[in-house]
């Protein structure tokens, strides 16, 4: 009987784009995908350790498993992605119905449990075949790992070091993708704009958007997450000439003070980040831009928190993604630094950065009242049609339209979250 497997993924882009490479893999081996846990023969879970709570998340996950385990011991389990570090000694032991622990991105532990013997996995991208898309929208790693050590991070010690992907092969990968309705994909790095660095041409992130908008049917290009000092003017500049690269950065501040932000070793001060900012504004006045912030870090004080909220104030972002800082074993913050905030206060200020950026997001928002927008239609969701502007919002229809097509819409209505629009053609007929 064919064999049936449940893949579980949290975390980010780049866990998500390992999974369907994964499923790829399973899927040419001739398995089926099933949504149930219980009706599994193989249950894979792919995992996060960005913060506490995405870990434990998995641990509720891991209790079901073992319960299921007990029932039947022929199940094979494994768990991949970010909390499987190094050693895994202690996972094991803590973890005894796990059969087989897997490093982001080593699948081969992952493909001898399933079919007894290891294959020949064609170099660190594998499976070869690529996922077939299942939506106009596709991630794609061009560069894997960080080499910035941030303090609190826990990424670069479970991802390793930056490398790129070369130019071709990614080609490749789009235009297999664009092939199979793909029409916009994100290109996905911890620091994006380091990508091509470690390449032996050098080639740099708008060099291969260069390369990517000469396919034909691929209408959009996205790149996450940016990095204040690798984005050089040239990459800018690649990203405001080319018109299949959409004007929407993701750009972590992580702290508005340059006490916080020196302990951090982020490798900016707050005047460098706001420069940059205003670099991107120059030349690209209408870009869409969101940040990350982490309140509660060591050591910050009410001050420093302060500034902050300034920065949120100062810059406007679309969208603001907080977290409270969380303590992760092996790094340096929870190495050489205690975590002093009491929860109550981090759960304070989380709250303040929502309530100022909830409102600033809702008068963004209300500018695209009454403009037109360039539409790609992602989905449908509760036969409501759905996509993004180039700036990234996201725009929901009342009409039917049809999931790849790229459409102007008209706004109607906005929300802190999300827009509300008719397509032009719509307007016209009416
Ligand atoms: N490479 C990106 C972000 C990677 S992690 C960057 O340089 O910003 C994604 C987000 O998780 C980060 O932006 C940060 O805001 C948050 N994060 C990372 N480690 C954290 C920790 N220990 N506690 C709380 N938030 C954390
Ligand atoms: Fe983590 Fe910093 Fe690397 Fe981002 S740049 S992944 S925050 S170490
Ligand atoms: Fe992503 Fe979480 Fe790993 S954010 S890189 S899956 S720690």
């Amino acid at each position: 009987m064919t064999e049936r497997y449940y893949l579980w993924t949290v975390g980010c882009q780049m866990n998500k784009a390992d999974s369907e490479k994964l499923a790829a893999g399973f899927d040419r081996m001739g398995l089926k995908a099933t949504e149930h846990i219980e009706r599994a023969d193989i249950v894979v879970l792919n995992t996060c350790s960005v913060r506490q709570h995405a870990e434990d998340r998995a641990y509720s996950k891991l209790g079901r498993v073992k319960e299921l385990k007990k029932e039947r011991p022929a199940l094979k389990v494994a768990l991949m992605g970010c909390m499987v570090g190094l050693k895994t000694d202690d996972l094991e032991k803590r973890f005894p119905q796990v059969d087989v622990f897997a490093r982001p991105q080593q699948y081969g532990g992952i493909v001898e449990l399933v079919q007894g013997k290891a294959e020949d996995l064609g170099g660190e991208f594998w499976p070869t075949t690529h996922a077939i898309p299942d939506g106009p929208c596709a991630y794609v790693p061009v560069v894997h790992g960080c080499n910035k050590f941030c303090t609190y991070c826990i990424v670069p010690y479970r991802r390793g070091r930056e490398k790129s992907r070369p130019v071709d092969e990614i080609v490749r990968e789009v235009a297999y993708l664009t092939a199979h309705g793909v029409r916009e994909v994100t290109l996905l790095g911890q620091t994006v704009e380091a990508y091509g660095h470690d390449l032996a041409e050098q080639p740099d992130l708008g060099d291969l958007m260069r390369e990517l908008s000469a396919l034909e049917r691929l209408q959009r290009i996205r790149f996450l997450t940016s990095y204040p000092k690798d984005m050089t003017p040239r990459i800018l500049e690649a990203v405001a000439a080319l018109p299949k690269v959409m004007e929407c950065f993701s750009l972590p501040v992580q702290a508005g003070s340059d006490a916080v932000l020196e302990s951090m070793r982020r490798g900016y001060t707050k005047a460098e980040y706001l420069a940059k900012i205003a670099e991107v504004r120059t030349l690209m006045p209408s870009a869409g831009i969101t940040t990350d912030i982490i309140v509660g870090y060591p050591g910050e004080t009410e001050a420093d928190f302060e500034e902050s909220c300034d920065v949120l104030r100062d810059l406007r972002f679309d969208k603001v993604h907080v977290a409270a800082y969380s303590p992760r074993p092996g790094t340096i913050a929870f190495r050489k630094m205690e975590d002093d905030v009491p929860a109550a206060v981090k759960a304070a200020r989380l709250h303040r950065v929502e309530e100022i950026e909830a409102t600033i997001s809702a008068e963004i928002n209300a500018t695209y009242l009454g403009t037109i927008q360039d539409v790609l239609i992602e989905g449908v969701r509760k036969d409501q049609p759905f996509g993004r502007t180039r700036t990234g919002k996201l725009v929901h229809l009342d009409v039917p339209a049809r999931v790849g097509s790229l459409i102007d819409v008209r706004i109607d209505s906005a929300g802190p979250f999300s827009l509300r629009g008719t397509p032009a053609d719509a307007l016209v007929l009416a």
